[in-house]
């Protein structure tokens, strides 16, 4: 595998509109529970609440909605989910400047369709630990930001489950099950999962990553090379929907 064939530099937008459909977000969302279901992992009871219930919820789920725990999918407006897309379920989480939800920390998990990735990107304060939860193996690159904001080439070090590795900007790091990486905050990075190691589910190959991070601001703190990746993309709503997203949870508090 060839290093320059790993960089990704930014492309153009050209983003096809309407491919982002609240049926593609449905299917994932139960195609992700039957790779936890695969891998023996067992989601808080919220993570199989019908949109009733979330419109029946009352202030006892306020912290589930206020700091964005529960289910995220998104395409980062690439249009080509399956290429560049992100399946995950926020397990707990912080809010910055809000006594009410005090914790400095964050888990989520990522469920990884080979060759599926998130676009290129740094985070302005998270710092977060990329941990390989089983499945298949995970390829993570990593680069330093440039004068101009892009991602650098030369000589870094990464810590993988504390030992430091001397390694180039955008060299392959594979970790296996049970491995990690931390990834310091304003580092570029670009993860996926291996393809040909991960776990059969119906017709794809599933790789589970975990996520131990500080605070996850998704709104504010994501920089993506680019320019037209986005966080959360509007969906386009072609039937109704069978759950609710983590940004999305209906806003009248009983
Ligand atoms: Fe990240």
């Amino acid at each position: 595998m060839s290093i320059s064939s790993l960089i990704q530099t930014p492309s153009a937008p050209a983003i096809p509109t309407g491919t982002f459909t609240r049926s593609l977000v449905n299917r994932s969302v139960a195609t992700a529970r039957e790779v936890l279901d695969a891998l023996k992992v067992t989601l808080p009871s919220h993570a199989y609440w019908s949109p009733e219930n979330w419109e029946q919820a009352d202030q006892t789920m306020d912290e589930v909605r206020d700091v964005m725990l529960g289910w995220d999918v998104t395409d980062f407006g690439s249009g080509r989910f399956r290429q560049i897309g992100r399946m995950l379920f926020t397990l707990r989480n912080g809010k910055a400047r809000d006594m009410r939800y005090p914790k400095p920390y964050a888990e989520k998990l990522l469920i990884e369709p080979e060759g599926q990735r998130s676009p290129m990107h740094y985070h302005r304060s998270k710092r977060e630990d990329i941990i390989n939860r089983g499945g298949g193996n995970v390829i993570i690159i990593l680069h330093p930001v440039d004068a101009d904001g892009l991602p650098a080439r030369g000589t870094m070090t990464a810590q993988v489950d504390g030992v430091r590795r001397d390694l180039h900007a955008g060299d392959p790091i594979r970790l296996q099950p049970g491995e990690s990486l931390s990834i310091p905050p304003k580092t570029f990075h670009q993860f996926w999962a291996e393809e040909g190691t991960g776990v059969r589910v119906g017709s794809e190959r599933y790789t589970l990553s975990g996520e131990i991070s500080s605070i996850c601001d998704d709104w504010t703190d994501n920089v993506f090379i680019d320019e037209w990746a986005c966080r959360f993309p509007p969906i386009t709503e072609d039937e109704p929907r069978t759950c609710y997203l983590c940004h999305e949870y209906p806003g009248e508090r009983k």
